[in-house]
Parts: C-alpha cells; sequence; structure tokens
C-alpha cells in the first residue's frame, strides 16, 4: 500500500496507550500525549509518529499532504449502538415529552417491542441499508469504529436477519464494524409471560445458531427492572462465554438492579450505561476488569440523571463513552456531542472524554491492538480536524470539526 505522509500538524494527539514498567496498563485519562509541529507515515497502519522536524529525508514517500497546523486525533470508537432497525419513534419521543415515561410507554407495547415488529416485516436488505446509512453519519462525525448489536428480531430467524443485515454493513462501509448478539433485550410478545421459555431459547437454540454461523463476537443482555433479571442474564452470559462469545451488560439503565456487579463477578468486558450503579458495582468491576462504558446521550434523551462518571474515574474505573444510538432512548451517531455531554453534563474534562471516546472505547471491544490510539503499527485510524485545537470539540460545540478522515489508512471523507 502507498505510503503517505502529512506535515505541518499543529498538535498530534496520540491519546497513546501508557503502561507501567512491568506493561501493566495505567489508566491515564488526562494524558493525550500530545506532540507539536508533528508528521506522521502511514499505508495501512502508522509507520512512523514524531516531530516535523525529525522526520528521515530518506524516507520513500508515495503522497505528501499539509495540515495547515490544524489537529489530528484518533478516529472515535464508538463501541455501544443499536444502529440496524426498521421504523421510526419520534411519536414516542414527542409523548415522553408531554411527560410519559420510557417504561409507561414500554409497558402498552410500544418501545422496543414497537420496534421488534417493523424490523420483523423488514427484509435483510432494508435492515442492512439502514444501518449502512447510520454508519456513513457515524463517520461524518469521525467515527471509524462502530459496534452494531442484534436485539430486535428476538426470534432465531429475526435476530440471525439483523445479524447477516450487520453482516452486509460491514462489508460495504469503510470503517470496522464490530458485532454483537443481543437476544437478550427483550421478551418477545409470543412470550409475555413466559420469559423463562425466552430465556431457554436463547441458551438451548439462539446462542448456537448464532456462533455456529460465525457472525458476532459479543454478548449482550439488558439486565434491569422489567427485562432480564440477574439470574437469567448470568445464565445466558455463561452459556455465551462457553460458545466463545466476549461479554457486555446493559447494566443499571433503569433501576440499581445488581447488574454492574454481576458484570464485575463474570469479568464481563464491559458494562454499559450505569446510570444506577452502586458503589459496590463499582468496586465489583473493579476487581473483574470491566469497563465502564457511559452513554449520556441515553440520559440526556430520557431525561434521567447520568452516570456517576467521577465517582467512577476516582474510583479507578476504565471509562468508555459510546453513542447507543438506536431509535427509542438516543438517535445520535455523532461522537462529538457526547464528548460534549460527558464533559457538561457528567464532569469530565475534554482530555477524559477524548481518552474515552477512543482508547477506552477500544478496550471495550477488545480492539486496543487495532484502534483506538495513533500509534507505530496500529490501524491508521484518524481525523484531521479543521481546528488547531483539540479543545473546540467541546467549547465550540454543535459544529462538526472533521476536515477529513482516514482508516485503515483509506481517506474516507
Ligand atoms: O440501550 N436499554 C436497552 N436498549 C436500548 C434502548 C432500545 C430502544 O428503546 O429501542 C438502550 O437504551
Ligand atoms: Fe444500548
Amino acid at each position: 500500500m502507498k505510503r503517505t505522509l502529512i506535515t505541518n500538524i499543529g498538535s498530534l494527539i496520540t491519546v497513546s496507550q501508557k503502561t507501567d514498567s512491568r506493561g501493566n496498563i495505567l489508566n491515564a485519562m488526562n494524558d493525550l500525549t500530545i506532540i507539536q509541529d508533528a508528521a506522521i507515515l502511514f499505508s495501512d497502519t502508522f509507520e512512523w509518529i514524531g516531530k516535523a522536524s525529525e522526520i528521515s529525508q530518506e524516507i520513500a514517500v508515495d503522497h505528501f499532504i499539509d495540515a495547515k497546523g490544524r489537529a489530528i486525533i484518533p478516529g472515535f470508537v464508538d463501541s455501544h449502538t443499536h444502529c440496524v432497525f426498521a421504523g421510526n419513534r419520534s411519536h414516542e419521543f414527542a409523548r415522553r415529552l408531554r411527560g410519559i415515561t420510557y417504561q409507561q410507554i414500554a409497558s402498552e407495547g410500544g418501545g422496543i417491542l414497537s420496534t421488534v415488529s417493523a424490523v420483523r416485516s423488514a427484509s435483510i436488505e432494508e435492515l442492512a441499508q439502514q444501518g449502512i446509512e447510520l454508519a456513513w453519519k457515524a463517520i461524518e462525525y469521525g467515527t471509524t469504529t462502530l459496534e452494531m448489536k442484534s436485539g430486535y428480531g428476538l426470534s432465531i430467524e429475526s435476530e440471525i436477519a439483523l445479524l447477516k443485515a450487520i453482516d452486509i454493513v460491514k462489508k460495504e462501509v469503510p470503517i470496522r464494524i464490530v458485532t454483537t448478539f443481543m437476544g437478550a433485550h427483550d421478551i418477545p410478545p409470543e412470550y409475555a409471560g413466559k420469559s423463562s421459555e425466552y430465556v431457554e431459547l436463547i441458551i438451548n437454540e439462539m446462542l448456537p445458531a448464532v456462533r455456529a454461523l460465525n457472525i458476532a463476537e459479543f454478548c449482550d443482555v439488558f439486565t434491569d427492572t422489567g427485562y432480564f433479571s440477574v439470574e437469567d442474564s448470568e445464565r445466558i452470559l455463561q452459556k455465551a462465554m462457553e460458545l466463545g462469545f466476549s461479554c457486555k451488560v446493559h447494566a443499571d439503565e433503569l433501576s440499581s438492579f445488581g447488574a454492574a456487579e454481576m458484570a464485575g463477578r463474570l469479568k464481563a468486558v464491559s458494562a454499559d450505561h450505569l446510570l444506577y450503579c452502586t458503589e459496590a458495582g463499582m468496586e465489583a468491576m473493579k476487581q473483574g476488569g470491566t469497563i465502564a462504558t457511559l452513554l449520556p446521550g441515553t440520559a440526556y434523551t430520557l431525561r434521567l440523571p447520568y452516570a456517576p462518571a467521577r465517582t467512577m474515574i476516582d474510583h479507578g474505573l476504565i471509562v468508555a463513552l459510546a453513542t447507543d444510538c438506536n431509535p427509542g432512548s438516543c438517535y445520535t451517531p455523532n461522537m462529538q456531542l457526547i464528548l460534549s455531554l460527558a464533559c457538561m453534563n457528567m464532569g469530565m474534562s475534554i482530555e477524559e472524554a477524548l481518552t474515552s471516546a477512543t482508547l477506552h472505547g477500544a478496550y471495550a471491544l477488545k480492539a486496543e491492538e487495532q484502534c483506538g490510539s495513533i500509534e507505530i503499527g496500529k490501524s491508521a485510524d484518524f481525523n484531521l480536524l479543521n481546528t488547531n485545537s483539540y479543545t473546540d470539540l467541546v467549547y465550540h460545540f454543535g459544529v462538526n470539526h472533521i476536515a477529513k478522515t482516514w482508516c485503515k489508512g483509506i481517506a474516507i471523507q
């Protein structure tokens, strides 16, 4: 692959991973490792990073770019979305603004189940098209790695249709897509009042069928009041781990439910949402090495209290930020907006938010060897901003700051 040299980078925000002398990962969220007046050389991976004045004149380069003093940051890693769905729930959103709660709408058969009925009558191609359009919107705002979950099918056939649609998205868009199976997103209407039978279906039929197709890397469960109990969630995730899936949990989003405690106990890769996470939940996550993925767009949209990010950071948890882009509780694929919400409403610094939206997102997808920071050998996934300071990402809010994006070394916009 051709080699490109970008020079005259006013500030290169590497977000490089920090380790101690034994190679243990350090949680250094305020240290972005910034190189002023920098240059980078890359093919599909980063080959050289440093001060522009220090680059060897002998290096063979195919293509030169002048960054004109602007800043470069890693591509955003959005580690939690439900971007493949059908239908539109703007009417529910409008009702919520008139005071009806998310739970009330769900109990009337709306909410997740209304998307389920739209998904069941859509074709795989229609579902994929929706995912492709949202992925391109995410790219516009600088996302280069995007997780997508199933979970709006809730039958073997429809869950597999969603996963196949995600597989089409993966082939059609130029960014990295990571797939999660979430058959345990809700109890489908045909199993109303028979939730334990649905849990058996997930364990005995859905998980093995998804594994056989080798079509998802993670398994996620919605562990909360009115959805899946801790006991059922634990059985589903144990089976998933036996089959080789890595685990995620939608944890303590609507109530303090013991879900973060379970995620830590199972050493889940991440526990997500955590609006009502307790200190005991935080401690369990720390013991289990579980990443705390916070989704402030959901608290914003549902007008719920934000997750206790500061307490989590002070507790030493590795915090990641993601959009949760979905048709019900947070309909945005824009990671720059998530940075703003995290800083203004969860008390995070810009540096902490940027680390959480890049390197820590990669941890939440077990993808830190490939992406999340600008380091030699990693995939050349990065954004050229149209400003010389990364602080504008939050200070100058509501504006798209991306001038150009590369993923795997290819200019994609
Ligand atoms: O992450 N918590 C569960 N699932 C989504 C909401 C899905 C929906 O309302 O369609 C979430 O918030
Ligand atoms: Fe979610």
